[in-house]
């Protein structure tokens, strides 16, 4: 049937709300692809200076990926949508985010996204890659580097903390992997800017030194 279509479109576009521009937009605020690393994420809408509009941000971003994937979850199986699906709808989202229908295909690196999609694959998954950002973004202050440093960790902790079902579910095995190598790209400019120690640090205004 054409349910499992429907329900990647609609995924699709849910994630390519690029709520970094939609919130920014709201709140008066430049548009975060003008400054900074021009990236159309929370990270970037942060240095505009404007916390509650970083955070907002985070939420929405984060919402899209979760909501998808906990919608198949939830009312899926009536349709007759499967674990594939489910797992197409989380990559989906994603992928709108990194590729938004709504603003030319210039999306952003889908760190928020991703944790929204991990959380409704596996709450477990979600919670232990967070704790991993929240660590390494704590200790280091680099936003880039705590989500390429989750993005490496994502999909062995799913493999180790849920080996068994590595067999059954293999969808979701795939599309945790699959977003963490799609993330790693996206990061590419922020890999040279961290090596090349031009990283700026989280908080750190636009315009200022890092
Ligand atoms: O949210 C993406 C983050 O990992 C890096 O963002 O603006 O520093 O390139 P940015």
């Amino acid at each position: 049937g054409a349910a499992p279509w429907v329900a990647l479109l609609l995924a699709y576009a849910v994630g390519s709300l690029s709520f970094a521009v939609v919130v920014s937009r709201l709140m008066g605020l430049a548009d975060p692809r003008t400054y900074g690393s021009k990236n159309p994420g929370a990270t970037n809408v942060l240095r505009s200076g404007n916390k509650a509009a970083a955070a907002l941000t985070l939420l929405l971003d984060a919402v899209k990926g979760w909501l998808p994937v906990w919608a198949v979850a939830r009312w899926g199986g009536a349709w007759g949508l499967g674990d594939g699906t489910l797992a197409l709808v989380g990559l989906a989202a994603f992928l709108g985010h990194l590729f938004p229908v709504f603003f030319r295909f210039q999306g952003g690196k889908g760190v928020a996204t991703a944790a929204g999609v991990l959380l409704a694959f596996e709450p477990w998954l979600g919670v232990a890659v967070i704790a991993s950002w929240v660590l390494i973004a704590g200790f280091f202050r680099y936003s880039s580097l705590a989500a390429i440093v989750a993005a490496v960790f994502a999909p062995l902790y799913y493999w180790f903390g849920d080996g068994a079902a590595w067999d059954v579910r293999a969808p979701v095995g795939l599309a945790v992997a699959a977003m963490s190598v799609l993330l790693l790209w996206r990061h590419a400019g922020n890999i040279q800017r961290l090596l090349a120690g031009q990283e700026s640090k989280i908080g750190a205004k636009k315009g200022s030194p890092s």
